[in-house]
């Protein structure tokens, strides 16, 4: 292959490679807003049931920290412990990334 079609051929590759890496992380917001938008129901401050803790400012490290906990049982808790064996660890990091930023911009 002559070598100018080469690095056309290479420079297509690391378009598509960087069109495919975007989409990921948009379809990885999305995932993580769409199941943040069922924990809004109970943590948004306009909801007062009862003490529901806000989740603001807690940070992506300790949402996924304390998830992790609920899920295996090591926190207690009423309803986020049964939640929490709903989601996977992966689901776990999407909703948290989402929470700790994209929801508060
Ligand atoms: C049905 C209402 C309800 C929904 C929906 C809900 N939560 Fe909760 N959450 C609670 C309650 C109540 C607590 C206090 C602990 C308990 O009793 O389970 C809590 C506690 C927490 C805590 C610990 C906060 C702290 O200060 O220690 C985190 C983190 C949390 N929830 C995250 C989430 C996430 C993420 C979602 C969505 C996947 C979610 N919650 C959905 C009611 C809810």
């Amino acid at each position: 292959m002559p070598t100018q079609t080469m690095s056309r051929c290479l420079l297509a590759v690391a378009a598509t490679s960087l069109l495919v890496a975007i989409e990921a992380s948009a379809q990885a917001r999305n995932s993580g807003r769409d199941i943040g938008a069922g924990c809004a129901s109970c943590h948004s401050q306009n909801i007062a049931l009862g003490k529901i803790p806000s989740l603001a400012g807690l940070g992506n490290a300790e949402l996924v920290a304390r998830l992790i906990e609920f899920k295996s049982g090591r926190r207690a808790g009423t309803v986020m412990p049964q939640l929490a064996k709903g989601y996977t660890d992966e689901q776990i990091e999407l909703v948290a990334t989402w929470l700790s930023s994209e929801s508060t911009k």
